[in-house]
């Protein structure tokens, strides 16, 4: 198999970038294989052959032809120059321009560019209203219009797999995909990958693997997530999160929900999004935290200014309570834990001006993040937030209402509430923190391998949450009596807990 980190480390990011060449993992690309070779087909096309993950897969099966389409003569040289056993048929060719071919099973992990970075988009626009009379909408992707030509290309009877974002799953440009998708008996499979969104690093949404297979006719479209490798092996023996039959399943509607529904259904008329009350950000990236990050003896030792060292929560367990208060902070300053953020102005003191020159001798102003930065030791403009909720979480995430001027690390997202919203971050804290709103922010999350659960920005700004009205009818009593019962540990009092169980139908 051709080392796939190697050829990246040739050819550099933004040569790959630019083809949207990311490399499917090979248990996806067995997986994939394996399912459509089970069809019955005996030859086997990809579209956007890369490096060959999926003809590597197909090794495994005798007698299989292979065929394939790749547009970069880069990748394809390279890859040619390091195998002797590529497909019988690899054509250099642009997929999407080359028209009036039919194959009798499919498989492909597309290049994903955005719209704007498709670059011959127009020549292929064209292409798809000559040959199919289709007008593709102006913001479908390059993924997309491989998926939707490669279903025109399937011989009846045929099976295709691809893995891709799912975004289009809930885009206006994606209507044409779903409706081609849907059209004719067929079975038709969807299945979240929550491990391997690394792979695209650009998604803005779900990836996963679309299944289509015309020879069988299943009323019931069928969507899964998995969130490991060993899941996705054992996937059919397991049941769907949801199957929707088709006469529900129209086009023009979003479907990623299915794939993510609550344990719980909501009243709709009493929820909104968190965006109604501000929106969380990340932490602040320091770029070198060894360098920012500081003990408050070290401070002293500088010589460094008030005003140049910020007290910081750097890590997740330095918050032990779920409401953080000036003691905490105190406490741990007083334990010598690296709780400061070294955060000078551009008028340094003697003391960090000595430090900025260490740094500089440990060429921390060449490291990616700081080299961008003007001048290097400028850190991410942040103030306290008055929310802070973890990035990561196993058995139930961290939500600390922060009544600190610290600001926070990467280790925490924090929130910060727009003027309206001022007035219900305890009652959101309060929400978040109680069951009915850890079942409702699940739905949002992201699963990793080993019950790790990740959260977003957006992920958490999109989650559902009480509507004002909801959260105003908690009495302010009830309001304080609630935090101190959380700052002590005893958790969130059952009066609150019945309150925000009204959201559940
Ligand atoms: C996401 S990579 C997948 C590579 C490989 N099949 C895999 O799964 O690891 C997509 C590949 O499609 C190629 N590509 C991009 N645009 C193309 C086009 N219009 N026609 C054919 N190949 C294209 C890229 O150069 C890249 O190698």
């Amino acid at each position: 198999m051709v080392d796939t980190s190697r050829y990246a480390a040739v050819v550099g990011d933004s040569h790959r970038r630019r083809h949207g060449q990311f490399f499917t993992p090979p248990g996806v690309a067995r997986f994939m294989v394996d399912w459509v070779l089970a069809g019955g087909a005996r030859s086997l096309h990809d579209p956007a052959f890369g490096l060959g993950a999926f003809h590597e897969a197909a090794l495994r099966h005798a007698c299989v032809s292979f065929s394939g389409s790749e547009l970069d003569s880069t990748i394809l040289n390279y890859y040619r120059a390091r195998t002797r056993r590529g497909p019988s048929t690899l054509r250099n060719e642009d997929y999407l321009l080359a028209w009036e071919k039919k194959h009798d099973s499919i498989v492909c992990n597309p290049p994903y560019l955005r719209f704007q970075h498709f670059r011959n988009r127009k020549a292929v626009f064209s292409a798809f209203r000559r040959h199919t009379g289709a007008h593709l909408s102006g913001y479908t992707n390059c993924a997309s219009a491989f998926l939707l030509k490669s279903l025109r290309e399937l011989n009846p009877g045929g099976r295709l797999a691809y893995v891709m974002p799912l975004e289009f799953l809930n885009t206006g440009y994606g209507t044409q995909v779903k409706a081609r998708l849907l059209a004719g008996p067929s079975s038709l499979i969807f299945i979240q990958l929550d491990c391997e969104r690394d792979v695209f690093p650009d998604a803005v949404t779900s990836v996963g693997i679309v299944l289509f297979d015309s020879a069988t006719s299943d009323e019931r479209v069928r969507f899964y997530r998995v969130r490991s490798l060993e899941e996705l092996e054992g996937i059919f023996e397991t049941p769907p999160v949801t199957s929707v039959s088709r006469r529900d399943l129209a086009a023009d509607q979003k479907w990623l929900p299915y794939l993510r529904p609550s344990r719980i259904s909501v009243n709709g008329e009493l929820v909104g999004s968190i965006r109604q009350y501000g929106r969380f950000t990340r932490g602040i990236a320091t770029g070198a935290n060894e360098f920012f990050v500081l003990r408050p003896s070290k401070v002293q030792r500088l010589g460094l200014d008030r005003a140049e060292a910020t007290p910081c929560i750097t890590k997740s367990k330095q918050i032990s309570s779920a409401v953080l208060t000036r003691d905490d902070v105190r406490e741990l300053t007083r334990e010598d834990q690296p709780v400061v953020l070294f955060r000078p102005g551009l008028d340094l003191s003697k003391g960090a001006m000595a430090y900025v020159s260490q740094g500089e001798r440990k060429q921390l102003h060449r490291r990616f993040l700081l080299r961008h930065r003007s001048p290097w030791y400028k850190g991410e403009s942040r103030h306290p937030a008055p929310l802070l909720f973890g990035v990561f979480s196993r058995g139930g995430y961290k939500v600390v209402l922060n009544r600190t001027p610290a600001l926070t690390l990467t280790c925490f997202h924090g929130f910060v509430p727009s003027l309206p919203g001022r007035a219900y971050v305890e009652r959101l804290f309060l929400y978040l923190a109680s069951s009915t709103g850890r079942e409702l922010l699940a739905a949002s999350s992201r699963r990793y391998g080993d019950a790790l659960v990740k959260y977003e920005p957006d992920d958490l700004n999109g989650a559902i949450a009480p509507r004002p009205e909801v959260l105003a009818e908690l009495g302010d009593e009830d309001v304080t009596n609630a935090v101190a019962s959380l700052r002590c540990g005893h958790g969130v009092p059952s009066r609150i807990e019945d309150h925000f169980r009204m959201l559940a139908t």
